[in-house]
């Protein structure tokens, strides 16, 4: 056995290795909600004592573990004893990056959930693992919780520029169109859309409390004028008249039934030559455990939804009479689906 404690092949090591994923995505994910990388990329090296003043910690010695772990990690150097710095890898956690989807990652709310996961596999009548942890679905959840809700949209927003899907010019979508962001979130893909398009417009549709904050971050931003805000729930009803309907990480959030009840909403809705286009992961025909992989049980856990396969796609696609035409890849863990409604 080394130093270390690295005793080669063993099977157990292995285990306990993949069981320590709990340990470093919490310590990453509580990093990046004190705003740790932020602090020492502004304020420069400095030790355990004063990140933990600066960032109103009360437990130093808790602190400087976690520091530690971080330092083994490769997210924070040591440069001279006690001192820690960031790294190129520790500015990931940076809230321009993907610190905002690190720290949702370990929340309360989904630590919860992801801890009922095997009373949700047991006996799923009884509601999903988000349900069982806080009695109410994801989205009912958001509604009531401002600063969860905050969390989810900020997480998602770093996760769509991580992705830094360009469709701005590669999609066929003529100037002048009028394009509806189902489910749009804060508007990150329409913007791009429409700043390669100066004659198009954009719909923003999402619930009532998302709208409401994208209100208060569009003002004075340019193009935000050519979009209008439109609250809703698209159970319930979707605007009409458009002439693309974009469902951006939408459809993995429902189970078939319902995500084939979304897309015959968007089918109906859609202007006569009217388009879905989708963005989704995809689920490998083996088991590599890959995004698409991960993100498939993280659904299960937060909404009861789900990634899927080629042809499970076509097939919700066809159920609600659209035709997949168009499927490519975009990055790890999203692809492109363009449908249009059966001739
Ligand atoms: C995973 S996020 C995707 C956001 C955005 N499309 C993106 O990729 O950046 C799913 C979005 O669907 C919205 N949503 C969930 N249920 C909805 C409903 N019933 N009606 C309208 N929007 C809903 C959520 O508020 C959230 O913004």
């Amino acid at each position: 056995m080394t130093e270390g404690g690295d005793r080669g092949d063993d099977p157990n090591d292995h285990l306990l290795e993949i069981l320590g994923g709990k340990h470093r995505a919490q310590a990453l994910s509580t990093a990046a909600a004190l705003g740790i990388a932020d602090r020492l990329v502004a304020d420069g090296a400095r030790d355990s004592a004063t990140l933990a003043r600066e960032t109103g910690c009360g437990d130093v010695a808790a602190l400087d573990s976690l520091l530690r772990l971080l330092a083994g990690l490769g997210f924070l150097s040591e440069p001279t004893p006690g001192c820690f710095a960031i790294t190129e890898l520790g500015r990931t956690l940076c809230r321009d990056r993907l610190g905002a989807f690190a720290e949702f990652v370990g929340a309360a709310e989904q630590w919860d959930a992801w801890a009922r996961l095997r009373d949700a596999i047991r006996t799923p009548e009884r509601g999903t693992a988000f349900e069982r942890a806080v009695d109410r679905g994801l989205y009912e959840f958001l509604a009531t919780d401002a600063a969860a809700a905050r969390r989810y949209d900020a997480a998602i927003e770093a996760f769509t520029r991580y992705e830094g899907i360009r469709l701005g010019e590669r999609l066929d979508i003529p100037d002048g169109a009028t394009i509806v962001d189902i489910g749009g979130g804060r508007g990150t893909l329409l913007l791009e859309l429409l700043a390669h398009r100066p004659a198009a417009r954009g719909v923003l549709f999402d619930l009532p409390h998302v709208i409401e904050n994208v209100a208060a971050a569009f003002a004075g931003q340019p193009d935000t004028e050519r979009i209008e805000l439109t609250p809703g729930d698209f159970f319930s009803g979707i605007p009409r008249g458009g002439d693309v309907y974009l469902l951006k990480h939408v459809l993995h959030n429902w189970d078939d039934d319902r995500a084939a009840e979304l897309l015959r909403a968007c089918a109906t809705a859609m202007a006569p030559n009217g388009r879905i286009v989708a963005i989704d992961a995809l689920l490998a025909p083996d088991n590599r455990p890959d995004l698409a992989r991960m993100l498939d049980l993280e659904m299960r856990v937060l909404t009861g939804g789900r990634e899927r396969r080629k042809p499970e796609l076509r097939q919700l696609f066809a159920s609600a009479g659209l035709v997949l035409g168009q499927l490519e890849r975009l990055t790890a863990a999203s692809w492109l689906l363009v449908a249009e409604r059966r001739p």
